[in-house]
């Protein structure tokens, strides 16, 4: 049965950080305990969305546009997805949001945060995350299992080591200033011991 009150959990971290592979085991493990899960991704999540992010992650433009893209599947998906689920008293497990637009198109591209406030404000003003988990790992070792795991890298998965450098870098500064909200993962333990992490934080939101 579902609690009242939906809770928003997005994933986050460099690519190759690993944590994909964790969405699933944090949507099966809610939905053994009962509880009504949405688990979807962006940029993407509606047939729109989807759409703007093959676009996003294969065609080259402007950072700015990259922006506005991202935002433009993040609107739609709030309004047909997110929000719909919470409001049912489902929960919604989010691989990536907002903190990716301050990562990868402030830090990797360097669009000035005071730029991406605003469209924040404009598309989500009221809703923010209630747990962002931060897979994170040294570039070398996100690196290699990108390298590994990979086979046709996409726009992103093809920057090099300096722009998943700043990348992080925002990350952990974002990290620093929502410690409430932002819990780092370290993704270079073992799978059972992230699991183990995963879920003591789990079992604080369930209350
Ligand atoms: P990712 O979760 O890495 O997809 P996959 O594991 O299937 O390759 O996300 C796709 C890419 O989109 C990732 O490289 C980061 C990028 N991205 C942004 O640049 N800005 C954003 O706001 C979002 C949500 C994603």
């Amino acid at each position: 049965m579902s609690s009242a009150a939906g809770k928003f959990i997005t994933f986050e971290g460099i690519d190759g950080a690993g944590k994909s592979s964790h969405v699933s085991f944090i949507t099966q493990y809610l939905r053994e305990r009962g509880i009504e899960v949405v688990a979807t991704r962006e940029p993407g999540g509606t047939p729109l969305g989807e759409t703007l992010r093959n676009i996003v992650l294969n065609e080259k433009m402007h950072g700015d546009t990259e922006a506005l893209l991202v935002f433009a599947s993040r609107r739609e998906h709030l309004a047909e997805v997110i929000e719909p689920a919470l409001a049912r008293g489902e929960w919604v497990v989010c691989d990536r949001f907002t903190d990716s637009t301050y990562a990868y198109q402030c830090g990797g591209r360097g669009l000035d945060p005071s730029r991406v406030a605003p469209l924040e404000h404009f598309v989500h003003g009221h809703r923010q995350p209630d747990l962002t988990l931060l897979f994170d790992a040294p570039i070398n070792v996100a690196r290699e299992r990108l390298d590994r795991a990979t086979p046709d890298p996409d726009k992103f998965e093809r920057e090099q080591g300096e722009f998943f450098t700043r990348v992080r870098q925002v990350y952990l500064e974002r990290a620093a200033q929502f410690p409430q909200r932002i819990v780092i993962i370290d993704a270079s333990q073992t799978i059972e011991m992230i699991r183990e992490r995963l879920c003591d934080h789990l079992k604080r939101l369930l209350g």
